[in-house]
């Protein structure tokens, strides 16, 4: 009931977020886009993962921040002895505080409307419905990857794969290089791959389901989509300062889990040509092997190009030896404002990982990709990057499943000094004003966000 609320007209939602960096990201903008538009904001992710980042960063203007419990408020995952032991646990005391922290907002007079969650959370919907909320699951990974995973969720997906091509329902051709990690490797990390596959156990029951995508990005697959599910495209999920010409009052756009290096990165980047600059990063999770890092350390360096490397601090150990750090051709970093880098005019492709926010991102601010897929949805990632939007190349992978430094050398001069990079970029080009458009006024997310809300008002 909304009687006792001195702002009826006001909805209030629950965004809950998977603990993790990647997953973050995109919920926060989302949560961010409903405020905007006068939606009051509970951002709720475990109590360690808020105690993990800097409080300084969670003063978030009108954002309200709150926590529910994995069952391990001093160590999150590293406290488990495996995953499994730690989502099991998490699946347990998860549902219990996030159904506590609802009645609490109850209490305090403001009740919540709605759970907005992320899909790998799958349990935060029954509580929804439990409490009589809309429950609204967000896909933070490409309408694809969740097209494929739904299908493996149903057996219609035979693992270990045995045929050569797949063809799925809104998809291109499929080969099992091109299918998620955990399809294509089946076997290799089997709670994550029962994690996602989860996702879809409830999902009948959800009254929206968001994707962090673009309709335009994957009309075919949204499409066959929004006949099984109330489904919504809702991004690119890509903080509005970074996108739109309205250029919202939005400095604290991001909360990171590791420290950037700023200064030195924009410093850096300033006094190089336009488009001169090749940005390397493989996202908050992904562990290279030594050798692979070697080959991408020396391709780097043979390019000829000025480079910015992101390498954790966890990663770092493995760079070879005698490897230049810092230099007027080269900078190693362990983090950076990834956004502000990929609009800078020096940036002139993205060697990535295939990240979905990392994709959404370079997309977005129209910047080539040189796709080096790791595991989990990358490798659909980079199919889509490589044939489908045709914004990257995907060099050569080796029989021992390493991409060597020829190979990188090749894939950078091609992006940076050949015809074919030209049209590359033309096509980065094109897909960044699309996906300008469906944020902007009456583009294609912007309406489903405004449906959204206007149907929470009157919920
Ligand atoms: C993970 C998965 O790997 C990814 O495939 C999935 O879709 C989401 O969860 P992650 O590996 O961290 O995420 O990659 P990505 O999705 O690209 O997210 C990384 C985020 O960190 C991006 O928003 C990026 O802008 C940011 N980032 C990365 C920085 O701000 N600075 C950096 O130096 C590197």
């Amino acid at each position: 009931g909304m009687e006792n609320q001195t702002t009826p007209s006001s909805a209030h939602c629950v965004v809950l977020a998977y603990p993790a960096q990647g997953h973050l990201n995109p919920l926060l903008q989302f949560a961010k886009r409903l405020n905007h538009r006068g939606v009051k904001i509970t951002l709720v992710s475990t109590h360690f993962f808020w105690k993990s980042i800097s409080t300084k960063q969670l003063s978030l203007s009108s954002l309200t921040i709150e926590s529910i419990s994995d069952g391990y408020d001093d160590a999150g995952q590293e406290g488990a002895e495996s995953l499994k032991v730690y989502l099991e646990k998490f699946w347990e005391v998860g549902p219990q505080t996030l159904n506590q922290l609802l009645h609490k907002l109850a209490e305090s007079g403001c009740p919540a409307d709605c759970v907005v969650y992320d899909s790998f959370l799958p349990w935060a919907l029954d509580v929804a419905k439990d409490n009589g909320l809309v429950g609204a699951p967000f896909l933070t990974q490409s309408c694809a990857v969740n097209d494929i995973y739904f299908h493996a969720h149903k057996g219609l997906i035979k693992v270990p794969l045995s045929e050569e091509k797949y063809l799925l329902p809104g998809l291109v051709e499929l080969e099992p290089c091109d299918m998620p990690s955990f399809i294509s490797v089946y076997g290799s990390y089997p709670v994550v791959w029962q994690l996602v596959v989860d996702t879809f156990a409830n999902i009948g029951k959800a009254d929206w389901v968001l994707s962090n995508s673009v309709y335009e990005l994957e009309e075919e697959v949204v499409d066959w989509m929004m006949k099984i599910w109330p489904l919504r495209t809702i991004g690119p999920t890509v903080p509005s300062m970074f996108l739109d010409k309205r250029l919202e009052d939005d400095k604290d756009y991001g909360i990171s889990m590791f420290n950037p290096n700023n200064e030195t990165c924009m410093k850096w980047l300033n006094v190089k040509p336009k488009a001169s600059v090749v940005y390397v990063s493989f996202g908050s999770l992904a562990a290279l092997s030594e050798e692979q890092m070697e080959e991408l350390a020396w391709g780097l360096k043979d390019s000829n190009s000025h480079f910015l490397w992101v390498v954790r601090s966890s990663e770092e150990a493995k760079l070879p030896k005698g490897f230049v750090g810092s230099s007027e051709k080269a900078l190693v970093v362990s983090w950076c404002p990834q956004l502000e880098v990929l609009s800078h005019d020096a940036v002139g492709c993205f060697v990535t990982h295939c990240g979905w926010n990392s994709t959404l991102e370079a997309l977005s601010l129209g910047v080539p990709l040189i796709a080096m897929p790791q595991w989990t949805d990358q490798g659909t990632n980079a199919k889509h990057i490589v044939d489908v939007w045709k914004t990257g190349l995907k060099p050569l992978v080796d029989e021992k499943g390493i991409v060597r430094r020829e190979a990188i050398e090749h894939c950078i001069r091609e992006i940076m000094e050949s015809e074919r990079g030209k049209e590359i970029r033309n096509n980065a080009v094109k897909w960044r004003s699309l996906a300008r458009n469906a944020v902007d006024d009456g583009g294609s997310s912007d309406k489903n966000i405004e449906e959204f809300v206007a149907k929470l008002k009157h919920s």
